[in-house]
């Protein structure tokens, strides 16, 4: 039972009852999304990346979901990673496309117009991690611990880490977190910059909320338009990214949003913006 279980019903999204998520929506269009296997620790089996694959790309889709928090049921584990019990069975081709099918997943939570943030509230290792990573932010519980164990299992990272790491921190950190395999507290993360908030167990959902509904009352497009060039900005180099920048730039003059905001700021008065 997940503590979202007992909070308001998600009766506008007529999504298909998830086996392994737990979903609600609450009032202010926040999405909490939670991974419910905890007495695997949440691990992701591959029906679970399929279910988070389709929860993402439903939810982007419902004009009144404003973003997404995406968390692990139970007080223990966010993710601990892929679900080693499907290991035994692969040979490489099938291992290779369970690392496809893992990070063609996490591109998509990455890719989303509206925010994805980790709400790490417990062990975040191996796929779990890399769950976090390709979230846009990461808000962690000061007791959780993080890390990219695969080594310890003759394994590298497969859903992204070795990659998104390397881009977040350094690829020096990267280095350390892959070849240790070694748990990381989250102080230690929020110092490398791998988290952006750290708290309190007992203040994680609070603080979480209040970097959410930060970000939920700006302009919904500029915050789209951005995600998207930060994203395919680091794809390419730095002038290919600035035109990407510009483009978007002007494209949003196009929008009525930017007219509110300019507009709000000389009337000295809060935006009322539309996603328009
Ligand atoms: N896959 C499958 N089952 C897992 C799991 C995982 N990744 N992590 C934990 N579990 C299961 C355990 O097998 C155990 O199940 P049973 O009760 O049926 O025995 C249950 O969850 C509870 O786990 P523990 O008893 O081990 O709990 P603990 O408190 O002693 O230890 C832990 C917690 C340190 C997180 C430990 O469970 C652990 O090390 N888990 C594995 C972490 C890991 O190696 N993750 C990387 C996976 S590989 C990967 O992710 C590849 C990739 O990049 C795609």
């Amino acid at each position: 039972m997940s503590e979202f279980d007992e909070t308001v019903a998600t009766e506008d999204i007529e999504s298909e009852p998830f086996q392994h998520l737990s979903l609600v929506v609450d009032d202010e269009g926040i999405a909490w999304l939670a991974v419910d296997r905890p007495k695997a620790l949440n691990a992701l089996n591959s029906e679970v990346v399929d279910e988070l694959r389709d929860a993402v790309v439903e939810l982007v889709t419902y004009e009144d979901v404003h973003a997404i928090v995406i968390t692990g049921a139970g007080d223990k584990a966010f993710v601990a990673g892929a679900d080693i019990s499907e290991f035994n069975s692969l040979d490489p081709m099938e291992a290779r496309e369970l690392s496809r099918n893992g990070q063609d997943m996490l591109a998509t939570i990455e890719s989303s117009p509206v925010p994805v943030i980790a709400m790490i509230n417990g062990f975040a290792l191996g796929g779990g991690l890399e769950l976090a990573l390709a979230c846009h932010l990461r808000v962690a519980s000061d007791k959780a611990l993080l890390g990219l164990p695969e080594v310890s299992l003759g394994l590298i990272p497969g859903f992204g880490g070795t990659q998104r790491l390397s881009r977040l921190a350094s690829p020096g950190i990267a280095r350390e977190w892959v070849l240790t395999g070694e748990h990381v507290t989250a102080a230690e993360a929020y110092r490398v910059g791998v988290v952006n908030r750290l708290a309190s167990d007992e203040e994680l959902r609070e603080v979480t909320t209040k970097l959410v509904q930060t970000i939920i009352k700006r302009g919904p497009i500029a915050v789209a338009s951005a995600l998207e060039v930060i994203r395919r900005g680091l794809e390419v180099g730095q002038s290919e990214g600035e035109n990407l920048e510009a483009d978007a730039f002007g494209l949003l003059f196009a929008t009525a949003d930017q007219k509110e905001g300019a507009a709000a700021f000389l009337e000295k008065r809060k935006p009322e913006f539309q996603g328009r």
